[in-house]
């Protein structure tokens, strides 16, 4: 599987399984685009791929605005004059009871996670439906299929990455752009730390993992070359779940 001379933008790559994923496609040859709104994080994540002797453009970016997903697209062409791959990896998680989630959380969870997805998406098909060619992978998560106890606004906004896929696959399969989801389940990431820093949660959920450990950055980056790489050409609308086997039983 090569990638030699592709251009990867992936989205919240300043840390977590975003800094794995933008690793993974250096170390496979791609011309990396770090997008995140954490300037440190981001260029710490740009070096790292430089010391792996790929290209790296940084972008310092919040998804949720249109401007800035433009913005990133431009100064991508400006860079590599393409854009093979899309990862919308970018994505926020509180926990809060369903009966007190507020509206002001539901805004915040909805931007982040699904309007993120939708203008980073949408600026890059523009691009991509010039080029006739493209892969645009949204990262979901487990919690989008099943039941978890205080996510349920981070749970719909993962859901509605999922129907975003298929809707998106459909939309753009005309132009031979090919849309895919990945399911993470739980991994060790700053963003899952305050629920696994409690002993108990961190041993029931990984208590409930077949595979009998809970998931590392790197255990996502298979996943994510199949559906960048031309192997996958034939395959839209789809999710791979990677979970070590949590949500099969
Ligand atoms: N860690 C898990 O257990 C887990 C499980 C299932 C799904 N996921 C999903 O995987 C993805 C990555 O998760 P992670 O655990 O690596 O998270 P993380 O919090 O460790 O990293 C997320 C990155 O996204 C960036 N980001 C956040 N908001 C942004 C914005 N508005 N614009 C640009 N960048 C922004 C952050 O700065 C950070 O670098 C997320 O979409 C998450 O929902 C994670």
């Amino acid at each position: 599987m090569s990638l030699k001379n592709k251009t990867a933008i992936v989205t919240g790559a300043g840390r977590g399984i975003g800094e794995a994923y933008a690793l993974g496609f250096a170390k496979k040859g791609a011309n990396v685009v770090v997008v995140d709104i954490n300037p440190s994080d981001a260029k710490s994540v740009a070096k790292k791929i430089e010391k792996l002797g790929s290209k790296v453009l940084v972008q310092i970016s919040d998804v949720t605005k249109k401007a800035d997903a433009e913005k990133m697209v431009e100064e991508t062409l400006k860079s590599f004059g393409k854009i093979d791959v899309l990862v919308n990896n970018a994505g926020i998680l509180f926990q809060e009871p369903f009966i007190s989630s507020t509206e002001e959380q539901y805004y915040k969870m909805y931007d982040v996670n699904v309007k993120g997805v939708f203008l980073c998406a949408q600026a890059v098909s523009k691009q991509m439906i010039k080029q006739k060619k493209g892969k645009i992978i949204n990262v979901s998560s487990i919690a989008a299929i099943v039941g978890q106890t205080n996510l349920s606004l981070y749970s719909s906004s993962k859901g509605a990455v999922l129907s975003l896929t298929r809707a998106m696959a459909l939309e753009l399969a005309p132009y031979n752009i090919q849309v895919n989801a990945i399911l993470p389940g739980t991994t060790e990431t700053p963003m899952a730390a305050e629920a696994l820093a409690n002993p108990q949660t961190r041993a029931q959920l990984t208590s409930g993992i077949p595979l009998g450990r809970l998931g590392k950055p790197e255990d996502h980056v298979g996943a994510v070359l199949y559906f960048a790489s031309e192997e996958s050409n034939w395959c839209t609308g789809q999710t791979l779940i990677v979970d070590g086997g949590y949500s099969m039983v």
